[in-house]
């Protein structure tokens, strides 16, 4: 599956557990960026409940309003700032609400939020959500500040309330010790961590006896995961094992971290989904050693061939950045050959945004001037737009197996409902047939979109 870079989601809770404390209080959660965040979320809402707050799905009726936040680009944060300052305006009914911000925008401007949003009354960091409890209970003219780094905070113990869906996330490594010099993941989220393999399949038993068929394993390098006994390729084995789970996913994998371990697991395991989100950034070399990615564009088509060869039906998927520091037109050329070589199904672009604190802020000049980093982001959606057009073309004609996730938002053009699920190469499938969420069927694809496969039901 992709990695998507998510817009507002809200949590929705599968069901509020009954709190060991009598605090009639109700928290909402609204989630911004990558689906560490949503996991975020989900411990956030257990540690919450656990003390006796209620979860709630609506801004308009919580006592308490929480924003778990990105810091990747400079844009996330703007609409953060813009989103709150709205949410503000909730005070003139609610004088008692509180407002806070979490996850990573809170740690990258703890010193200047107070500044830019004064109406904001708790700024929380990644690594203290155990003590919002303590915080909440608080009361301060000043906004509560907690972004302290821990080294060995794993939340080890807290069990996610997940959102409803057919899939759960569970984190696997927190942190990052990678500093792509563009990047702001390591300085907000800390030093890279591994969870004890014990607590993940445990975890991993409890979702499937919850009814959840689909497991994904996150971190911002996941592939990295090592604990004394166990690296990456034993978990996915361990995982896949446990009874209930019929399909397993992770994101986003390092490059430079693949090992011929895990390749020969993807292709062994049944369980194991063959879609890759594979962050490649750009073709260039000399974009690649400026960024420190670690690997050379060569090494990186050789694991796309390895890859291929050991996992014939793979999709994969990508990120890739124009416009940063120093990217010339044959820097630029070369990354849009690369996608015509290696013919992602989807892929995540971005503009190069300076994030304040990283190495490229410091030590390297942002000189690709707005406008043609705008350029170059355009020509390179519109490759991806026919790429991923005419791939999807293949699936025409064929039978494919579908995690039914619910209706979809888009009814049929005549008004009739639709419904939709995933394919095991994380396709959405679309099909008229009303079937009950969670169940895998067989859908026949009659017809494509760049984004989507139409289908109809398989019934034998
Ligand atoms: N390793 C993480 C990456 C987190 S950031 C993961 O995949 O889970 C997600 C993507 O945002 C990166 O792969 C990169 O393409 C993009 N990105 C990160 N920092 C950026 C910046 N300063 N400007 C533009 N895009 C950025
Ligand atoms: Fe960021 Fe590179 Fe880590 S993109 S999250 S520093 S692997």
């Amino acid at each position: 599956m992709n990695l998507p870079i998510l817009d507002a989601i809200e949590y929705q809770p599968a069901e509020s557990r009954p709190g060991s404390l009598n605090n009639s209080r109700s928290v909402y959660i609204e989630t911004y960026g990558c689906q560490m965040n949503v996991a975020d979320s989900e411990l956030v809402a257990s540690i919450l409940n656990d003390s006796g707050y209620q979860i709630t799905s609506t801004a308009e009726d919580a006592d308490i309003i929480l924003l778990n936040t990105c810091a990747v680009r400079e844009h996330a944060e703007e609409r953060v700032i813009g989103r709150v300052s709205q949410l503000n305006g909730l005070r003139a009914h609610r004088p008692n609400l509180t407002l806070g911000i979490l996850g990573c925008m809170a740690q990258h401007l703890s010193k200047t939020l107070p500044d830019r949003a004064p109406f904001v009354d708790l700024i929380t960091g990644p690594d203290a959500y155990r003590r919002l409890p303590e915080i909440l209970a608080q009361s301060s003219q000043d906004a509560l500040l907690d972004v302290r780094l821990d080294r060995s905070e794993n939340y080890i113990g807290v069990n996610p309330v997940r959102n409803t869906g057919t899939n759960a996330w569970v984190t696997i490594i927190r942190g990052c010790d990678k500093f792509c010099t563009f990047c702001i993941v390591p300085y907000v989220r800390g030093r890279e961590r591994s969870i004890a393999a014990e607590e993940i399949v445990h975890q991993v038993h409890h979702i499937a006896s919850e009814g959840f068929k689909e497991v994904t394993l996150l971190g911002q390098t996941v592939n990295s995961y090592r604990t004394d006994d166990t690296d990456f390729a034993d978990l996915l084995r361990q995982v896949s094992a446990v009874n209930g789970i019929e399909r397993v996913r992770f994101t986003s994998p390092y490059p430079v971290d693949f090992t011929d371990r895990v390749i020969a697991a993807m292709a062994e395991i049944t369980e194991v989904c063959p879609s890759l989100h594979l962050p490649v950034q750009s073709g260039s070399n000399a974009q690649l050693e400026m960024m420190q990615r670690g690997y050379t564009i060569e090494a990186y088509r050789d694991l796309v061939s390895k890859l291929r060869a050991a996992i014939p039906d793979l999709v994969l998927t990508t990120d890739i950045i124009t416009g940063f520091c120093g990217e010339t037109d044959d820097d630029f050329r070369q990354t849009c050959e690369l996608m015509e070589e290696v013919r992602y199904d989807s892929a995540f672009m971005f503009k190069y945004s300076e994030r304040e604190g990283t190495y490229a802020h410091k030590k390297i000049s942002d000189d690709v001037p707005e406008e043609l980093k705008g350029q170059r982001l355009q020509e390179i959606i519109k490759l991806q737009e026919n790429i991923s057009h005419q791939l999807n073309r293949r699936w025409i004609n064929q039978t494919v197996e579908v995690l039914v996730e619910g209706p979809s938002r888009r009814p049929a053009t005549d008004g009739s409902p639709r419904y939709y699920g995933r394919t095991r190469q994380g396709k959405t499938a679309i099909f008229t047939q009303q079937v009950q969420t969670n169940e895998i069927v067989e859908i026949h694809v009659e017809n494509t979109t760049s984004h989507t496969l139409l289908g109809n039901l398989v019934t034998h």
